[in-house]
């Protein structure tokens, strides 16, 4: 290979790997080194069945090379061991030789991240069609609720029945009930008191306050890095935002398990639309069942619980209020292990927070 072709493969953000018939691995570029985790000169001359690729893929490549037709794969997903998964979309081209072999070109090309930001597109509309239908419905069902509640009153200020009176109370007590729950549907009405905070305070606080109501065998953990830098958002949404997500957890854990609360930052980062230098991400996660398939797709939706006395306000009120401040709520779930993921965009001016959708 010239100077210049190997200047080129060396430089692709795609993966590029040469595979002889027996499925050896010949050349792999940077960008593959990098996607496996692995050297070329470790790898080079050896079978990619079970090291790099599964049984599956090695089967679909050897297929390729007997069909001798190109073959392409879109949103393929590579397990790399380690818990580490790629999304990618895959193109293997067989390659004639002049001495009558046949050689295998392997492209591929990470898609993770424009799945990772089509997805949260998705959230960001869902969580503001929401708000605003929330947000109609429960003021439609407010007013009445205080002429009901109002006639109930003077209603049992006229009986002198006490049995009847009862019928009253529970009028009024269900009305209470119910303003409650729109109350609570409604959320906070204020606009964010954005100052300069230190994460920590948010998710310490939280721990504190739940730990207390957690069973002892429940085990609240943290892994924090310290040097986080400080942000400006509102103390008490965050607190309100975190605050759902590891009671979910807990809930989630029921009488035994593992949570843990850790914060990392990282850089360039995209939520939304607007990349940012730097952003904090404070992860709840925790070793229970997961979400099941059925709460899957409407997780954000109001109203949306598995559990018999939720409203299934929890998490639709924690993203509007991270959206509230800049930030987005993320997860990922499977049986042992969900992850709830808050990113809030860090800024060395707070001003810049604000441009954030
Ligand atoms: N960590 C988790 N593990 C498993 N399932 C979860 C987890 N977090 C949320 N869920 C599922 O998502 C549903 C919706 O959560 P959300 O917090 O919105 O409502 P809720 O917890 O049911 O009720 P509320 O929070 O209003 O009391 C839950 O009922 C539960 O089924
Ligand atoms: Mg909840």
């Amino acid at each position: 290979m010239d100077k210049l072709q190997q200047r080129i493969l060396e430089n692709m953000h795609t993966a590029v790997l040469l595979l002889d018939e027996s499925l050896r691995l010949r050349y792999i570029n940077a960008a593959g080194e990098m996607m496996f985790a692995i050297s070329a000169q470790r790898f080079v001359g050896q079978a990619i069945r079970h090291t790099l690729f599964d049984q599956e893929l090695a089967n679909a490549l050897e297929q390729v090379l007997a069909s001798g037709s190109p073959f392409t794969e879109r949103e393929l997903v590579l397990d790399l061991g380690y818990r580490r998964r790629v999304t990618v979309d895959l193109t293997a081209l067989p390659l004639q030789e002049d001495d009558g072999s046949t050689e295998l070109l392997v492209e591929m090309k990470q898609v993770d991240r424009q799945l990772r930001i089509t997805r949260e597109e998705g959230l960001l509309a869902q969580s503001s069609a929401t708000r605003a239908l929330v947000r109609g419905l429960a003021h439609e069902i407010k007013n009445p609720l205080g002429g009901l509640r109002g006639a109930a009153q003077l209603l049992e200020r006229e009986l002198h029945n006490e049995e009847l009176k009862e019928y009253t109370h529970v009028i009024i007590s269900e009305a209470d009930r119910l303003q409650a729950l729109m109350n609570r549907m409604l959320g906070p009405s204020a606009l964010p008191h954005k100052r300069m905070i230190n994460v920590h305070e948010a998710i310490e606080r939280v721990r504190q306050v739940v730990s207390a109501e957690l069973p002892a065998t429940v085990q609240l953990s943290r892994d924090y890095d310290p040097s986080i830098p400080e942000l400006h958002a509102d103390l008490d949404q965050l607190i309100q935002a975190l605050m759902n997500l590891v009671r979910n957890a807990a809930q989630a854990v029921g009488e035994k398990g593992q949570i843990t609360l850790r914060s990392r930052t990282l850089r360039q980062y995209t939520i939304g639309h607007t990349l940012h230098k730097l952003v904090a991400r404070v992860d709840v996660i925790d070793d229970g069942p997961g979400i099941t398939h059925e709460m899957r797709e409407n997780l954000f939706l109001p109203m949306v619980t598995g559990r018999a006395e939720g409203t299934g306000l929890g998490l639709p009120i924690a993203q509007s209020l991270i959206n509230a401040n800049g930030g987005l709520i993320e997860w990922e779930s499977q049986p042992g292990k969900t992850e709830f993921t808050v990113l809030l965009p860090i800024n060395s001016t707070p001003n810049e927070t604000e441009k954030a959708p």
